[in-house]
């Protein structure tokens, strides 16, 4: 059993004197571990970079790079590498030293062979623990992915549990949630599980196009009709007929698009722009919004009826923060999808990498945290995803929250709209849609902030 356990801890032995080099790799080998020698520090680093070792047996006196410079060099390599430092010369004091430096252990020479073994083998022990999480991890990942949406927090499987539900019955659905939060994804799997799921799935995106031609775009027009209507086309809800149409930020809609929508939900009535026929259509409407509709209806800007229409069926997305449990297995969904694509392989994220994502507040959700593994695996080098590997935003958070308490200024609410918009568009690269989502104000709105403002390139240009 032991034997078995040992296999999974391959050591490099290092000691400038090639003799007692020699006689260690024996040694260790007859005792069941992949063992490696070698005289030279660099040989030595060379294998900790390509992962041809688990555990390093570094000599600390040595010409050129001493063993605690050694150690140094290869924790920045890769941080789970186990570094035992043997030395001829121990003392309490340097022992110390050298487990605060992130030695594993620090031994004496004539290395007592027992003490060795009995480290060595608890190494063995959590390295294979280690690769039988990851084992289960990816399992657990088939387990918990459904139509390309994982999760195993309650909050998702709840929701998850109300989409299937829904899906077999709905003609009308609205999904709500924050910005990145997945309802595109839910929209998806709804339209999957539904019993016209072999039909068309079509999505527009009501945000994204000016009033004609968003009409146009959802109920056709006739040749003629407007400049530019060259032909006469059928819109999206006569092109998905049968199927489903998904509506996104339908929160974003005008007043007259609103009634127009009204219409077709209540009684599946459509007219092409520029025709007097009105049509019938079948289609189930899937709507999505990132709005809480319930306070744009009071704030006059969303329909009552037409909320009420769409707010009977809802499915609820939860935000990343209210399930935290999800982020472990989704880094691990988004870095085998990255690796894969990169052509790199990642065993995974270090402890504090692991917790800096823990503690962030993923204003952006599950976009937001693909985002940052995807940019990690792109410069990450070993094959654990360091903290360095991270965004700079993320690397410390609770300093950088309580940088901001000490900050506080009784500034002027205006002040502090001012520093709040720039941070987040600085968040989103600069993306004004994305800001203005995250900001919860319309697209203009942010726009005639910026024009206001003369650092904004937006504010240079309108001058
Ligand atoms: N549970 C999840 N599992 C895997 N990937 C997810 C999950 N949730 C979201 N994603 C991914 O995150 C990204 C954002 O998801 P999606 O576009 O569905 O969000 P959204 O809620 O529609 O965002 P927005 O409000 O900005 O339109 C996509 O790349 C999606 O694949
Ligand atoms: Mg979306």
């Amino acid at each position: 059993m032991a034997e078995l356990v040992r296999r999974n801890l391959p050591i490099c032995v290092l000691d400038d004197e090639t003799e007692l080099v020699e006689i260690t790799t024996t040694k260790l080998a007859r005792l069941g571990f992949p063992a490696l020698g070698t005289s030279k520090a660099e040989d030595a680093l060379g294998q900790v970079r390509a992962g041809a070792c688990r555990a390093v047996l570094a000599d600390v006196k040595m010409p050129g790079m001493d063993g605690f410079a050694f150690l140094e060099k290869s924790l920045q390599i890769d941080p789970n590498v186990a570094v035992i430092l043997v030395t001829g010369f121990y003392s309490v004091d340097s022992a110390i030293e050298a487990i605060r430096r992130g030695a594993h252990d620090f031994l004496c020479k004539p290395i007592d062979e027992e003490r060795l073994v009995k480290a060595l083998d608890e190494l063995a022990e959590v390295s294979t623990r280690r690769s039988q999480i990851r084992a289960l991890d990816e399992q657990l990942l088939s387990n918990f992915e459904f139509e390309g949406i994982v999760g195993r927090s309650p909050a998702m499987l709840e929701m998850l549990d109300m989409a299937r539900k829904i899906s077999r019955h709905y003609s009308n659905v609205l999904i709500s949630g924050a910005t990145g939060s997945g309802k595109e994804l839910v929209a998806r799997a709804v339209h999957q599980m539904s019993p016209v799921a072999q039909q068309k799935f079509a999505v527009c995106n009501c945000s994204a196009l000016v009033d004609t031609l968003l009409e146009s775009q959802l109920f056709g027009h006739m040749r003629g009709s407007f400049t530019g209507a060259t032909d006469t086309r059928p819109g999206l809800f006569e092109y998905a007929s049968g199927g489903s149409v998904f509506l996104d930020e339908i929160g974003e809609t005008s007043a007259p698009m609103q009634a127009k929508l009204l219409r077709v939900i209540q009684n599946r009535e459509i007219q092409r722009v520029g025709s007097p026929e009105v049509k019938k259509v079948d289609v189930h409407i899937i709507a999505a919004t990132n709005r809480e509709l319930r306070n744009e209806v009071m704030a006059g800007r969303f329909r009552e009826d037409l909320f009420y229409r769409l707010s009977s069926l809802e499915i609820r997305v939860p935000g990343l923060t209210e399930r935290i449990e999800d982020i472990p297995i989704l880094v691990r969904y988004f870095l085998k999808k990255y690796s894969e694509a990169y052509g790199k392989t990642f065993q995974g994220l270090t402890r504090r990498a692991q917790i800096v994502l823990l503690q962030h507040d993923w204003p952006g959700n599950v976009r937001e945290l693909e985002n940052v593994i995807s940019s990690a695996a792109i410069t990450a080098t070993n094959e654990f995803i360091d903290v360095a590997d991270l965004p700079s935003n993320l690397r410390k958070p609770t300093q950088r929250m309580g940088a901001r308490e000490e900050n506080w200024r009784p500034l002027p609410l205006d002040e502090v709209r001012r520093v709040h918009i720039k941070r987040v568009l600085e968040m989103c690269g600069g993306n004004r849609v994305r800001a203005s989502q995250i900001l919860g104000i319309g697209r203009t709105s942010l726009y005639r902030f910026l024009k206001r403002e003369p650092s904004e390139p937006a504010g240079k240009h309108a001058a």
